[in-house]
């Protein structure tokens, strides 16, 4: 069983939604399938596949205009949400530290977060992926607090076509796997993200410690988004 994650960005209508849940409910797969659209199509029903968030408040509420907090999210069904992308640390600045807060609130009801951690272009040449990968788990997960999934997503590689090659793809896995080993949280699914396809899913699923994809453009049409999925054994 792998997990596969849809993360739709700020794309999409709610006619969409419906017509990608119904073609994802009718795909024959024994995979976990989670699609994150925007907030606001949340409420859209879907009996078979799950729906998570894009993000999540640090805080539980309060005067905090335009934030979205985990209890609301709960409210809505939501049981996954995604957290520390590489987008919302670039544009709203989550340090780890913030990750680490939003991870917090979303377990205390009982959201599973996603947490992205992943190095940039300069500090993949300068040899950096291995520190930053790894004190990016460190300092963004919470340890032991429910269960949670990590992503590792090289930032470089995000809506860019272009992925590392499979060998550098399971080095990261396996130093993310040690990093959660060490927390007392061995078992933790890792998932890849960036530039995932119809052509390159199946190999990325098929290396050790890749237990499931993070699908942004191609999760945003089922002719791409559903090829992948049963393409995971
Ligand atoms: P991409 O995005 O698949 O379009 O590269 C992945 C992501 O941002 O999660």
């Amino acid at each position: 069983m792998k997990i596969i994650v849809g993360n739709w960005k700020m794309n999409g209508t709610r006619t969409e939604l419906r017509k990608m849940l119904r073609k994802l409910g009718e795909t024959q797969t024994k995979n976990r399938i989670i699609l994150c659209p925007p907030f606001t199509m949340l409420g859209v029903k879907s009996d078979k596949i799950a729906l998570g968030a894009q993000d999540v408040s640090a805080h539980d509420h309060g005067a905090f205009t335009g934030q979205i907090s985990a209890r609301m999210l709960r409210e809505m069904g939501v049981k996954y949400a995604i957290i520390g992308h590489s987008e919302c640390r670039k544009y709203h600045h989550d340090t780890n530290k913030i990750v680490h807060d939003k991870a917090t609130t979303a377990l205390s009801v009982g959201i599973t977060p996603i947490i992205c951690v992943g190095e940039t272009m300069t500090e993949c040449r300068t040899n950096k992926t291995a520190q930053v990968v790894s004190s990016g788990v460190l300092e963004s997960v919470p340890q032991n607090l429910g269960p949670v999934i990590v992503a590792y997503e090289p930032r470089w590689a995000i809506g860019n076509n272009i992925t590392p090659r499979a060998q550098e793809i399971a080095s990261v896995h396996k130093l993310i796997a040690k990093t959660l080993a060490k927390m007392n949280m061995s078992g933790t699914p890792i998932l890849y993200g960036g530039s995932v396809n119809t052509t390159n899913a199946a190999q990325i699923m098929s290396l050790a410690n890749v237990d499931g994809v993070l699908v942004g453009g191609a999760s945003l049409k089922s002719d791409t988004f559903i090829p992948i999925i049963t393409s995971a054994r």
